[in-house]
């Protein structure tokens, strides 16, 4: 995590786990109470991701706005009457959304919040290595810049991957798969396509272990598993369920467990909680030996949203997305070929 993370923003991170912010009772209801006041006053409505403070997901619940993975964000712009989203996640969905919706205002409540395969994909370098295999069709995973996906032939979440993949292979179709190496392994495993792998990964679910995972299976032998696929292909062989955010919860209600290890960003932790009351659900471990840093299964930039900023971007109507319209333009081919897939 180190290495791609810039230094800050680590050490905000470190220090936000440390403290274990939690909002006093007053705070709370006054922050939330403002929210809504100037989302009303504005039009707007929040869009947020699984991973994002738990108190952001509960107020876009009351707010009737939509907590959902990120192929589900992506739609939601375009069939709200609000004419002002504001976006709880990382850089790629507020771009997403305003790509989808250009005549709509995007706001997100902090520009820093980014992505490390949108970080570990730089435009210039994608396009040599795309210009090496002109025979191949492009397919990019959301967490990509707005210049990466205007590049691609197609968009994918990792709820549509497999199928916009399997699609394409009985299309006869060669394709070039970026940037998540351990999506890209997971989904060439499972139907035998010809791809060629950017190589990148997420410094959070890069840091879950076989062997720490395997121990915790041991320790709960009745506990089902359940696994985002940017997780390692050897995390991935322990599963019960392997899917995208909405996918897993979805999992732990139609699986037969009373129990679950869930090898994904703990903001996930409160829907997973919420849809099952009666179940129980564990972190999946994280930092092996060999780990430079003492991970937290918690996303650096998802953890950087807080009601606070959320407040500030209403009252200043700041942190605007802005996306350059040719750039746009051809972002949204591709990512209309993932909303419609
Ligand atoms: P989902 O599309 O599954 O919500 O994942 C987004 C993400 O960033 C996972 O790390
Ligand atoms: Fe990106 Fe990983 Fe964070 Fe998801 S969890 S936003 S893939 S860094």
């Amino acid at each position: 995590m180190n290495e791609i993370v810039p230094g800050h923003i680590l050490k905000r991170h470190q220090d936000n786990i440390l403290i274990k912010k939690k909002y006093d009772p007053n705070t709370l209801k006054n922050l939330k109470k403002s929210i809504k006041k100037l989302l009303d006053e504005k039009n707007g409505v929040l869009i947020s991701h699984y991973y994002v403070d738990e108190e952001i997901q509960k107020l876009t619940e009351e707010t009737n706005g939509c907590v959902s993975d990120s192929l589900q964000m992506a739609k939601f712009g375009q069939t709200t009457d609000a004419n002002l989203l504001v976006v709880s996640g990382v850089k790629f969905m507020g771009e997403t959304s305003k790509i989808l919706s250009p005549e709509k205002t995007v706001l997100m409540p902090t520009l820093e919040a980014t992505c490390s395969l949108d970080l570990g994909c730089p435009i210039e370098d994608f396009k040599n290595f795309c210009d090496q295999y002109p025979d191949r069709e492009i397919v990019v995973y959301a967490n990509t810049s707005a210049e990466v996906k205007a590049l691609a032939d197609w968009v994918v979440t990792s709820s549509i991957a497999l199928e916009v993949v399997e699609y394409l292979d009985s299309q006869n179709k060669k394709i070039i798969w970026a940037p998540d190496k351990h999506l890209g392994k997971y989904i060439q495993t499972k139907t035998n396509a010809d791809m060629v792998l950017w190589d990148s990964s997420c410094v959070v679910h890069d840091e879950f272990k076989f062997q720490g995972l395997q121990k915790m299976k041991a320790l709960h032998p009745d506990a089902g598993v359940l696994v985002h696929p940017e997780s390692p292909m050897d995390v991935i062989n322990l599963a019960d369920a392997v899917g995208s955010t909405s996918q897993i919860i979805n999992a732990a209600k139609e699986l037969n467990y009373e129990k679950f290890i869930v090898a994904t960003d703990k903001g996930i932790f409160y829907q997973l909680q919420k849809e099952n009351p009666n179940k129980e659900f564990f972190e999946a471990p994280t930092a092996g030996n060999g780990a430079q840093c003492k991970s937290c299964s918690q996303c650096p930039w998802m953890g950087l949203n807080s009601l606070e900023n959320l407040e500030r971007t209403l009252i200043d109507m700041k942190n605007l997305i802005d996306v350059p319209n040719q750039i746009a333009i051809e972002a949204q081919r591709s990512l209309n070929r993932m909303t419609s897939f």
